[in-house]
């Protein structure tokens, strides 16, 4: 069974971690003093007694909530930093977070305030920490297509910043196929595609993400497991998935980790990686997503390399970087 020390030691990508998921309950309070936001909760072990979730929904009506202390360019590059600090300490080498820009706009804020401080901090953490990065701005699917034509619209002056784009929030009764179009526009600008998909939703959320999207990675993809089929074409074509494995236990998808699939879909040979999603709400970063399969399903290090490798071998980062990294 792999160890904190192995862990720890493998170099390692993130994936799939929102940013706005990646606010601790500390930073939120000296943001909403900094910010004169009145919160619902008077100290954090009320809200961390408040992060009980019982699906996806029950989760996302407490996170927009969370995400309205961030108002200003420092409290991006703040948020930002203190993600990256936690990489670095725990073997994370390269990153590609995801940010939701509508959570923001739709508060007033600009888009450029959001670019701006998450870039600045990305950019601060490359020199320091060496950890190198692509941003992904995710459109809201339980919004319009109308409004995620909107958002592509105003992210243009910024797309130097951005190397893709992604589809997450609710997702049941949001199809992929509502976002086919703005998703083509994406592409024709260049931008890389991921989407949330199979997370909750049915194995159909997963095809038609792959087919009318043109998704380069599955984000979660986990249900592909109800389709024999559906697991043979992703191993075969070697389809990035980038599983949450607290996540799914912190949102019910499982009930315990014992019963996680992740290391049934590497055996199976399915491209399988360990990623954290929204850590300060999931109560653990990737190091600990990396020791609870340990735990759970006596995680081989055999096991644990070849998920830091597919973490590596599916970045956006390109073959000279990768090389670097392992
Ligand atoms: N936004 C933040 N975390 C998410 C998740 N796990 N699924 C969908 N949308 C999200
Ligand atoms: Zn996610």
């Amino acid at each position: 069974v792999a160890d904190e020390a192995f862990l720890r030691g493998l170099p390692k990508t993130e994936l799939h971690l929102h940013l706005e998921g990646s606010l601790e309950p500390e930073l939120m309070f000296e943001l909403a003093k900094r910010n004169q936001v009145t919160l619902p909760y008077d100290t954090v072990e009320d809200v961390k007694s408040a992060y009980n979730f019982t699906n996806l929904q029950s989760f996302l009506d407490i996170y927009y909530k969370c995400a309205d202390v961030l108002r200003t360019e420092q409290d991006f590059f703040d948020l930002t930093y203190a993600y990256l600090k936690q990489c670095s300490i725990e073997g994370v080498v390269h990153v590609e977070p995801f940010f939701d820009p509508q959570t923001h706009t739709d508060r007033g804020i600009d888009i450029g305030i959001v670019f701006n401080g998450i870039t600045k901090a990305l950019e601060q953490g490359r020199e320091e920490f060496g950890i190198s990065y692509g941003l992904i701005l995710c459109f809201l699917r339980h919004l319009s297509e109308e409004a995620a034509f909107d958002t592509l619209e105003q992210a243009k002056p910024y797309l130097d910043h951005i190397i893709g784009v992604g589809l997450d929030s609710s997702e049941l009764g949001h199809p992929p196929e509502k976002f086919e179009r703005v998703f083509k526009a994406a592409r024709d600008l260049g931008l890389r595609a991921v989407a949330h998909a199979g997370e909750e939703g049915p194995t159909s959320y997963i095809e038609n993400a792959l087919e009318r999207l043109k998704i380069e990675r599955i984000d979660h993809g986990v249900q592909c497991t109800q389709s024999e089929q559906l697991m043979q074409e992703i191993a075969d074509k070697q389809i990035p998935l980038t599983v949450c494995p607290q996540s799914n236990i912190r949102l019910k998808v499982y009930e315990k980790m014992e019963q996680h699939p992740i290391l049934e879909l590497l055996e199976k040979g399915l491209k399988v990686m360990v990623n954290s999603d929204d850590p300060a709400f999931f109560g653990g970063y990737v190091l600990q997503n990396y020791l609870s399969l340990a735990q759970a399903l006596n995680m081989t290090r055999e096991q644990a390399a070849q998920l830091a490798y597919n973490s590596i071998s599916s970045s956006f980062c390109g073959e000279e970087r990768m090389r670097t990294m392992i």
